[in-house]
């Protein structure tokens, strides 16, 4: 692993510390699994250098990141995905949608397919000190694919959950739903309703029995409380129409478009903007797979990279300042001797 200046060769594991749209010309087309990055936000800080993020005006700044967007799906394979994470602005009290008005102009140009918004929910967001808004505790990483092919190893993702599930006791003995046969006959349900109640709550016995659903809940008309407000939607339909409702409960951990996690505190971390390893760690599981490229053009203090290189896969990174490319080399270089003298942990 180096620091280099410009290079013609496509070499993994290497982080450049250029300007990437330097770098991203010189990759070639269909070679990268996974870009995954967050550039500067707008008028967020100076880095310095006049680059991205300083612009007059946010029609400016979306332009600016759009040039390096369409690089990154010229380099991206067929099967790849690219995730971009863009926080937002409030100008003179208003906010700007930033990271929606670039995701528009993707959709606009037709470069990529919207698969999820996975929002970041953080823990602990700064406080901010206007007594008239609510504080911003949300960030989007937009995750596009470059076809329907894309990878997605949908149980990778927050996989350490599954196992907090699957430590509780099952209960797929022999009279399973036993109470609701009993149930539907005191119903006061017609004699059409009580058939099909009773060959739908046998259908999802057998899918317990079956090991693809871990329990159920049925709901009767005039036995069990009708859902109220808000909440009735098609339960209340069905319990209204069909005389009973099944709700389903799947034993694995449901896979949703939220991530919660802290703003990144590292100690001695150098750079003013870092982005959860935790959540790259995911997202990398979810989108790649052992020995993917996984590419970021804003590369910053190389987390990306450090997360990357933690789960088996390659990098390449870019920065454009050399403090923080050298920041990103070194703490690469610490990550490793851990590895090799065995500290190496999953983040939970
Ligand atoms: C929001 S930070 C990325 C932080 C990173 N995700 C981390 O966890 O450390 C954006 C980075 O992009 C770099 N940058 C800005 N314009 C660039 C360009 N044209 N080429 C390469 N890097 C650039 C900035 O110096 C900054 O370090």
């Amino acid at each position: 692993m180096e620091i280099r200046a410009i290079s013609q060769d496509m070499d993994t594991n290497t982080i450049y510390c250029a300007d990437n749209k330097e770098i991203l010309k010189t990759l070639p087309a269909e070679s990268v699994d996974l870009v995954i990055t967050s550039p500067p936000y707008f008028q967020q800080r100076d880095y310095g250098g006049g680059g991205i993020g300083n612009e007059k005006t946010i029609d400016e700044y979306i332009e600016n990141v759009m040039i390096v967007f369409r690089e990154c799906i010229r380099v991206v394979k067929n099967t790849g995905a690219i995730v971009f994470n863009i926080g937002d602005k409030y100008i003179d009290g208003n906010l700007l949608l930033a990271p929606y008005r670039f995701a528009l102009q993707v959709q606009n140009e037709k470069l990529a397919r919207l698969i999820n918004e996975l929002t970041w929910v953080k823990i602990n967001p700064t406080p901010k000190q206007d007594p008239k808004k609510l504080i911003p505790a949300t960030e989007p990483f937009f995750i596009f694919a470059k076809s329907n092919d894309y990878y997605f190893n949908k149980d990778a993702f927050l996989e350490y959950r599954d196992v907090c599930f699957n430590g509780k006791k099952k209960t797929n003995g022999n009279d399973i739903g036993k109470r609701y046969f009993d149930l539907i006959e005191a119903s006061n349900l017609s004699k059409d309703q009580k058939e099909l109640a009773r060959r739908e709550l046998q259908s999802v016995i057998l899918e317990v029995k079956q090991g693809k659903i871990d329990s159920f809940r049925m709901k009767i008309n005039g036995i069990h409380a009708l859902p109220y407000g808000g909440q009735g939607g098609g339960r209340l339909t069905q319990l209204l129409t069909k005389g009973f409702t099944i709700i389903k409960i799947y034993g694995h951990f449901m896979r949703k478009d939220v991530i919660e996690s802290t703003v990144e505190t590292i100690k001695g971390n150098i750079h003013p903007a870092v982005y959860p390893e935790f959540i790259v760690q995911e997202l990398i599981k979810l989108l790649t797979k052992e020995d993917a490229l996984v590419l970021d053009p804003f590369l910053g203090s190389g987390t990306t990279a450090i997360a990357a290189k933690r789960l088996n896969r390659n990098y390449i990174g870019i920065e454009i300042h050399y403090e923080y490319a050298e920041y990103a080399e070194r703490r690469l270089r610490e990550q490793e001797e851990n590895i090799q003298s065995g500290g190496f942990e999953f983040i939970l």
